[in-house]
């Protein structure tokens, strides 16, 4: 990735544009009235504070115009690259917004070392799970009773050998797919990946990474 670029990708079906760039804690704000809006147990400011301090990870921030519609987050575990969340503002969801935000957090993952994927999402959460199989994820495995807010199983999802020319041609397709191009922005500076601080997902002081 050349420092500072902006590159534009796809086609503009619906001429918007998704600016993608690093998480800051002025970011926070809006993060916070996403988070609350699409999950039974958010996240607090501080959590996300103290994420965006700690080395191994990669926040990222979907803005269309001045308006921040999502965010991702990715930390990463030798090499594996485990995503922590993704949320888009109801108002925003079904514009590829997501699609675009995932590409980016892989594309972070990739060029972190990353090797394989992982993520914990709610069995009923069909549509998430959908987005995730087209990264190529597949089902792995039940964590039973994850959830803590009503008792759902997690399903944990692995996308294996991701630094591979096999998964950049995934990765083309759903580049290539008609959804919003993808302005990225702010990736000169360096983001904090240094060692992970004892690589505990953000959530697991808390019983459980149970809010997604
Ligand atoms: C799950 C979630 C992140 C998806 O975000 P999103 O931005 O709506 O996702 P995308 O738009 O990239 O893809 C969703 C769908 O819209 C479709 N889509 C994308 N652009 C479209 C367009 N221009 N026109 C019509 N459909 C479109 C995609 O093909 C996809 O199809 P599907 O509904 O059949 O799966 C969002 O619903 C959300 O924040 N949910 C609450 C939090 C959550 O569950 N997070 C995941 C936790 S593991």
């Amino acid at each position: 990735m050349t420092p500072g670029a902006v590159t534009v990708d796809g086609p503009a079906p619906c001429g918007l544009v998704v600016t993608v760039s690093p998480m800051r804690r002025r970011h926070l704000r809006a993060v916070l009235a996403i988070e609350t809006s699409v999950y039974p147990r958010p996240w607090s400011s501080r959590l996300f504070e103290d994420e965006l301090e700690r080395g191994g990870r990669v926040y990222l921030v979907a803005r269309i115009g001045p308006t921040l519609v999502g965010y991702a987050g990715v930390l990463m575990i030798a090499d594996d690259a485990h995503v922590a969340t993704v949320a888009i503002d109801p108002a925003w969801q079904r514009n590829g917004i997501a699609t675009r935000l995932l590409a980016e957090l892989v594309r972070q993952a990739l060029a972190f070392g990353a090797n394989q994927m992982t993520l914990e999402v709610r069995m009923s959460n069909v549509r998430a799970q959908e987005i995730y199989r087209r990264f190529g994820f597949a089902p792995a495995g039940a964590r039973k009773a994850y959830y803590s807010d009503n008792g759902e199983d997690a399903l944990v999802m692995w996308a294996h050998e991701i630094n591979t020319d096999e998964y950049a041609a995934r990765l083309a397709v759903i580049d290539q797919a008609q959804l919003p191009p993808t302005s990225r922005q702010g990736f000169d500076a360096p983001i904090r990946v240094g060692a992970s601080s004892g690589n505990l997902h953000p959530a697991a002081d808390r019983a459980g990474m149970d809010r997604s």
